[in-house]
């Protein structure tokens, strides 16, 4: 059950004062009956809400793919820093949150929601969703370190040490004039810093880091960092 004008927020046909206008103004028809008052509960799976004549359908969940720049937090709220969700300006709902963390220097694919399972399922390390990111790293990257990131890599330090599970390293490009490398690293992890301290234990320096998908989720080539739009209904199904 949820309030009539919530409801109609929600599915962004206003802001919470401009559809208590609307609903007031006799605009809201529920279930074929003109609904007066805003704080109106109504079973939004079952009844039927018209708006204008336009029937209005309640999405319980919705999803968007954003291109994170530079610069924000992933975060829901921050004393010092603008968030995520703060870069999602349409009429947004209030729970969405950012399907995991990505640094505030890094870019790239993070997903936004409300859909507190799928992103249960998309984080829980039993689930094994591989995280690929794009770098660049100051070092020539080696298939030495190929083959060490395959084994799993000491983090951590000779007195604690945290293992990481392999992840899978692919070179792109190496400058030797410049001294500096292109990746590919695929994991299935998210511990803390972890692309950027595989790299240190490699004894080298990720200087950009962008994160390019996320099991079956792509980076949309066409979303500038800061952009976002709605996943598409083959992306949500494939998730
Ligand atoms: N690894 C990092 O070091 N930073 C990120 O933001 C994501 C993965």
């Amino acid at each position: 059950m949820i309030r009539l004008d919530k409801f109609l927020a929600d599915m962004e046909e206003g802001t919470r004062q401009e559809v208590k206008k609307y609903i007031r103004q006799g605009r809201v028809f529920v279930d074929g009956v003109p609904a007066k008052k805003p704080e109106l509960k109504i079973d939004e799976t079952k009844q039927k809400v018209f708006f204008d004549q336009r029937e209005i359908r309640y999405r319980q969940f919705e999803y968007y793919m954003l291109n994170k720049p530079a610069g924000v937090v992933s975060a829901t709220e921050d004393f010092s820093d603008r968030t995520v969700i703060e870069l999602i300006e349409e009429r947004r709902r209030k729970d969405l949150f950012p399907v995991g963390r990505l640094d505030k220097d890094t870019e790239g694919l993070l997903l936004i929601t409300n859909d507190g399972a799928l992103a249960h399922r998309l984080l829980s390390p039993r689930h094994h969703v591989d995280k690929c990111y794009y770098a660049r790293v100051e070092g020539i990257v080696t298939g030495e370190d190929k083959r060490r990131f395959l084994e799993g890599v000491n983090i951590g330090t000779q007195d604690m040490p945290e293992q990481t599970a392999p992840g899978k390293l692919e070179i792109l490009e190496v400058d030797k004039q410049q001294g500096t490398s292109e990746i590919l690293l695929t994991i299935q992890e998210g511990k803390y810093h972890q692309v950027k301290r595989m790299f240190e234990a490699a004894g080298k320096k990720v200087c950009y880091l962008r994160r390019e998908s996320m099991g079956s989720l792509t980076l949309d080539k066409d979303l500038k960092p800061g952009q976002y739009r709605r996943l598409t209904d083959e992306e949500l199904k494939s998730l």
